[in-house]
């Protein structure tokens, strides 16, 4: 189903070249380049800050260590680099770099990308976070090119884009990992078809279920992640860089084009928004919460399946651990963990939202803070999600154990009482019939089918043989017919139309 486009009149970017309502004022020059102009920087106390200009006093080296991001930020390197090579293209198409000027400076950051990806790169403290890391070595490599990348942004705009990059990336891993995790239940349902599950409330045995019907559950909420995921993603989907350190630039700067080149698919109408925005963070962390929520279900259920108790499911082996005292033990903690991990993952998104609380327009370095949640709510999901698709392919439920004890439990008693309604008999009535019933048989330990026809006759004389045709759970899980339920040819039809709609 098609996704309702959000609407912002603002936002678009132009189908074709952009004439957006933007400074159009031409730099200098007519051969397209703000020119030459050798620049002796001189250095202050604070030396080698980028911005150490103002400074007559030297950074305390316990004040570098507290700020320092590059510990976490490093992650963002290529987003860095990608958003950086966009930038010196867009400077370039609108004559503030000449084309020689921008392919100096997307070369020389290539060559980081690659030295970073080989791990040839050193990091440092003193250069606070990544932005700063790549635009001095670009600096060291290309000369005085590269001091006129940071032209027309800040590293409030910059760090932005690199973030809503990173977003980006990770929703669309995400998206593979939950599919990934849905083919693994959708795999079994054709195996586990015939088999019947108690379905409880209150944890109380209540109505029989296919086991099918149990796994396509599972593929519906993690379905409903996707679409959650897919909706954050068009919002996290816009571009930041242009709104400069809140205010915009001067420099006549192309926005729309900057966007083309990073496939964003809007681009931010308001810099003083976009600058202390972090809803896509918050967004985000939220999906992977509701995730994270949908995964600990699915691990409890499946430890208490899986207890001596219940007795339903064998887990793999080799997702288990053994305990140092006691010899037979064979416990679930993958499943705990997973389960266990949900409060951490609630816990970053917690951290988020206090973090921008009350925060004063625009950017303040509080925000520096918005990564590490993130990254450990992505982190910690990810390998959840990964983990649990093959925990789900190698499980195998216990048949006979399950069989054994599935006419216990009354499972058949409401599709009885429906049996009822159908021929006449009003629901209260029809319910306090069969409430009587299942106390007198469970007064002789014996399930419905086995009473006697009197007794049936006692509470209502039209009743005839035929009500063994439907009592029993196989036969009630054969009465039910509405859509979603959990009749046979209704799991059918789920099962086919998932199996349709996920290539595997
Ligand atoms: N490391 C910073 C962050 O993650 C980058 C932006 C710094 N901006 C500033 N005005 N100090 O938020």
């Amino acid at each position: 189903m098609e996704m309702r486009k959000i609407f912002h009149p603002l936002t678009e970017i132009p189908k074709r070249q952009a004439s957006p309502p933007v400074a159009t004022v031409n730099p200098q020059k007519d051969e397209g380049s703000f020119g030459e102009r050798k620049t002796v920087s001189k250095q202050s106390q604070a030396a080698n800050k980028a911005w150490g200009g103002v400074f007559e006093e030297a950074a305390d080296p316990r004040m570098e260590k507290f700020s320092e991001s590059i510990s976490f930020d490093r992650r963002l390197y290529r987003q860095d680099i990608r958003g950086s090579q966009a930038h010196a293209k867009m400077l370039a198409k609108v004559g503030v770099l000449t084309a020689d000027e921008a392919k100096a400076i997307c070369d020389g950051l290539d060559g980081i990308l690659a030295d970073i990806e080989a791990g040839n790169f050193e990091y440092s403290i003193k250069l606070e976070d990544i932005h700063m890391h790549v635009e001095k070595e670009l600096i060291n490599r290309i000369g005085d090119t590269g001091r006129k990348l940071h032209t027309g942004r800040s590293r409030n705009d910059q760090v932005s884009t690199d973030f809503r990059l990173w977003v980006r990336d990770a929703i669309d891993k995400m998206d593979s990992l939950l599919k990934n995790l849905q083919k693994a239940f959708i795999g079994r349902c054709d195996e586990d078809f015939d088999c019947i599950l108690p379905g409880f409330t209150h944890t109380q045995r209540a109505q029989p279920v296919l086991a099918p019907h149990y796994w396509l559950c599972y593929v519906e909420k993690f379905a409903r992640d996707r679409e959650r995921l897919a909706d954050c993603r068009k919002r996290t989907n816009t571009l930041s860089l242009g709104a400069a350190a809140l205010a915009g630039t001067s420099i006549p700067i192309d926005r729309f084009e900057t966007a083309r080149l990073l496939e964003f698919e809007r681009v931010a109408a308001n810099s003083l928004d976009v600058s202390s925005d972090r809803d896509f963070a918050l967004e985000f962390t939220f999906c992977l919460a509701v995730i994270a929520e949908h995964l600990s279900t699915w691990a409890e259920e499946w430890i208490l399946w899986s207890t001596c108790e219940f007795n339903f499911i064998k887990l793999p082996q080799k997702f288990c651990t053994g305990s140092s005292i006691m010899p037979q033990k064979v416990n679930p903690d993958l499943l705990e963990l997973i389960r266990g991990k949900t409060a951490r993952v609630i816990g970053d998104l917690q951290t988020l939202m206090v973090l921008v609380k009350g925060l004063l327009l625009a950017y303040n370095r509080d925000l520096q803070e918005d990564k590490t949640p993130v990254f450990d709510a992505f982190d910690t999901v990810s390998a959840s999600l990964d983990l649990a698709a093959d925990m789900v392919r190698d499980a195998k439920l216990n048949r006979e154990a399950i069989n054994e004890r599935l006419e216990k439990g009354y499972l058949d008693a409401t599709t009885f009482m429906e049996f009822l309604i159908k021929r006449g008999i009003p629901q209260r009535t029809a319910h306090g019939m069969v409430g009587r019933l299942v106390r007198s048989a469970m007064n002789r330990g014996i399930p419905l089918a086995e009473l006697p026809l009197q007794e049936f006759q006692a509470e209502d004389p039209s009743i005839d043989d035929s009500v063994y045709e439907i009592l029993g759970v196989r036969k009630a899980i054969d009465a039910f017919q509405s859509y979603g339920s959990t009749a046979a040819n209704q799991v059918r039809y789920q099962i086919d139309t998932w199996k349709k709609n996920i290539e595997f």
